[in-house]
C-alpha cells in the first residue's frame, strides 16, 4: 500500500476533469487502515486546494514543461511538493516515500526525475519562495481566471473571498427541531465532551469545534441532526411556510433544504424534483432517516409536461445548478474543474429554469432563487434579466442581519459569518397582471 501513489492517481483523474469526491470514494474502498485513508484524503484535498501554487513552484524547478502523457508523474510530484510545503511530514519521509511511489507508474525514468525535483526544491526553497511571491496564482492559490473574475465581481472583497476559499470549512450541522431543541442537542454534545457553538443567524445551526464522521454524531441515525452549512439553513426562513401550502423543490438532491422545510412544517405537501437518479436516492435516504415525507420525482425539471399535474404551487424553491464558487473550501477541485466560459452557460440555464418554473407558481406565490455562487452573473444579473422579461414578477426584499444587500437579492460571500458563499433572491408573482 503506497498512500502517495493512490493520492497521485486521484489527483491525476481530477486534472482530467473528474470530481474529487467521486474518485476519492472509490479509491478509499481498497484502503483498510483509517490513518492511511485520512492521510490520502488530506493530501488529495490539499493538492487541489493549493494546486495553482504547487504548479507554479514546479514550473521553477523544471528545465522544460512536462508532457501531457506524463500527467501521472506530474500529479505525483505535486503530492510530494504538497507534503514539503504544507504538511508536517518529515522531509526525508516525504521525499523517499514519494520517490518509492514511482515504482507503480511503470516508467523507470520517473524515479530519478521525481527524486531530483523534490531534492532541488529542498535545496532552493528559500529562493523559490522569493520567486513566487509576486505571482498571483501562487500567492492566492487559484487559477488566473478565478482571481480576475473575483476581483471584477467584488473589488473590495476579492482577497478575503480567495482566502476563505483556501481555508478549511467549519463542520456545521442542523438540529432537527421536530426531535429536540438546539440547546438540548448542544447539552448532549457537551456531555459527550464535544464543543460546539451556535450559528446565530440560524435557528437550528451549530458549528462543532472539530469535524467528525456524520455517523458518529449523537442521534444521527435516528434523524436528530443533518450536516449542513449555516448559509444553506437560511433558505427555510425565506419561504414564509404555512402548513396548508403546496411547495415545489425544483432541484432537490441531496435534500438538505427539502428536509429542513419538512422539519419546520411536516404536513406540507411537497414535491421534490431531481434529474439524477443516484442523487434522488440520497434524498430518499435522508427523508427516511429524518422520518419525513415528500413526493420525490426523478425527472428533468424542464420537462414539466411529463411530471407536472397542472396544479400550481404556493412556493417554489429553485436551488439552481451553479458554478459552486461559494463552496470551494468544501470542494477545492471546483477550482480545477470549472472554466471561465462555464459561468455564462450556467447563467443561461438558470434563467431558462426560472422561465420554465414561473408558470407553475400561483398568483401571489413566492419563488426563492438560490445559488452557492458568488458570481453576480449567476445571481443578481439572472434575476434582473428575469424581471425584464416578466412583468408579473417583483422582488420581495430580504430583510436580514446576514450577508450583503445586492441591487437585487442578498449575497453571503465565502467565509462571511463562517458560512459558505450563497445568494438568495425572493420573487413574488403578481395576483393579476395589469
Ligand atoms: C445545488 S444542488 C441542490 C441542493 C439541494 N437543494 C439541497 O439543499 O440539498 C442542484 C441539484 O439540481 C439537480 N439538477 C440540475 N439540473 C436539473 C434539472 N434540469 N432538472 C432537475 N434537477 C436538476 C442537480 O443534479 C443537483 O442535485
Amino acid at each position: 500500500m503506497n498512500t502517495r501513489f493512490i493520492a497521485s492517481q486521484v489527483i491525476d483523474q481530477v486534472t482530467d476533469g473528474r470530481s474529487l469526491s467521486d474518485i476519492l470514494e472509490v479509491a478509499l474502498l481498497k484502503v483498510k487502515d483509517s490513518r492511511d485513508r485520512a492521510f490520502i484524503q488530506a493530501i488529495c484535498y490539499g493538492v487541489c486546494r493549493f494546486y495553482s501554487r504547487l504548479d507554479v513552484i514546479l514550473s521553477h524547478l523544471l528545465k522544460k514543461p512536462m508532457l501531457a502523457k506524463d500527467s501521472d508523474v506530474h500529479a505525483l510530484i505535486l503530492v510530494g511538493l504538497y507534503q514539503l510545503t504544507e504538511m508536517r511530514v518529515p522531509e526525508h519521509a516525504a521525499v523517499s516515500e514519494t520517490v518509492n511511489a514511482t515504482e507503480k507508474l511503470k516508467k523507470p525514468w520517473a524515479r530519478g526525475f521525481v527524486n531530483a525535483i523534490l531534492r532541488e526544491y529542498l535545496r532552493r526553497q528559500e529562493e523559490i519562495k522569493g520567486l513566487i511571491k509576486d505571482e498571483m496564482e501562487a500567492e492566492y492559490a487559484h487559477p488566473a481566471w478565478w482571481i480576475k473574475s473575483a476581483k471584477a465581481a467584488w473589488p473590495a472583497q476579492w482577497q478575503s473571498i480567495l482566502e476563505a476559499n483556501n481555508a478549511h470549512p467549519p463542520f456545521a450541522i442542523r438540529v432537527n427541531h421536530q426531535h429536540l431543541s438546539r440547546e438540548d442537542y448542544l447539552n448532549r454534545l457537551n456531555a459527550d465532551a464535544v464543543s460546539a457553538i451556535v450559528i446565530p443567524e440560524t435557528k437550528e445551526g451549530l458549528i462543532l469545534e472539530s469535524a467528525m464522521p456524520a455517523m458518529e454524531l449523537p442521534g444521527f441515525a435516528s434523524g436528530d441532526v443533518f450536516v449542513q452549512d449555516g448559509a444553506a439553513q437560511l433558505a427555510v426562513d425565506l419561504l414564509e411556510l404555512r402548513p396548508e401550502l403546496s411547495v415545489l423543490d425544483a432541484c432537490a438532491a441531496p435534500g438538505g433544504k427539502l428536509t429542513h422545510i419538512l422539519e419546520r412544517e411536516p404536513n406540507l405537501s411537497v414535491i421534490a424534483i431531481e434529474k439524477d437518479g443516484t442523487r434522488l436516492r440520497s434524498i430518499k435516504e435522508n427523508l427516511t432517516r429524518l422520518q419525513l415525507k415528500a413526493e420525490c420525482i426523478c425527472h428533468d425539471v424542464f420537462d414539466t409536461d411529463k411530471w407536472w399535474d397542472g396544479k400550481a404551487f404556493d412556493r417554489i424553491l429553485l436551488d439552481a445548478p451553479c458554478s459552486a464558487s461559494g463552496v470551494i473550501r468544501r470542494h477545492p477541485d471546483i477550482k480545477l474543474l470549472r472554466q471561465a466560459t462555464d459561468i455564462k452557460a450556467l447563467a443561461e440555464t438558470q434563467l431558462e429554469m426560472l422561465a420554465a418554473l414561473w408558470p407553475l407558481l400561483k398568483p401571489g406565490g413566492l419563488l426563492l432563487y438560490a445559488t452557492c455562487s458568488f458570481f453576480p452573473e449567476e445571481n443578481t444579473q439572472v434575476i434582473k434579466r428575469f424581471f425584464a422579461a416578466y412583468t408579473d414578477a417583483a422582488e420581495e426584499k430580504i430583510q436580514a442581519d446576514w450577508g450583503l444587500a445586492c441591487e437585487v437579492g442578498r449575497q453571503i460571500l465565502p467565509g462571511m459569518h463562517h458560512m459558505d458563499g450563497f445568494y438568495y433572491a425572493r420573487i413574488r408573482k403578481a395576483i393579476s397582471v395589469q
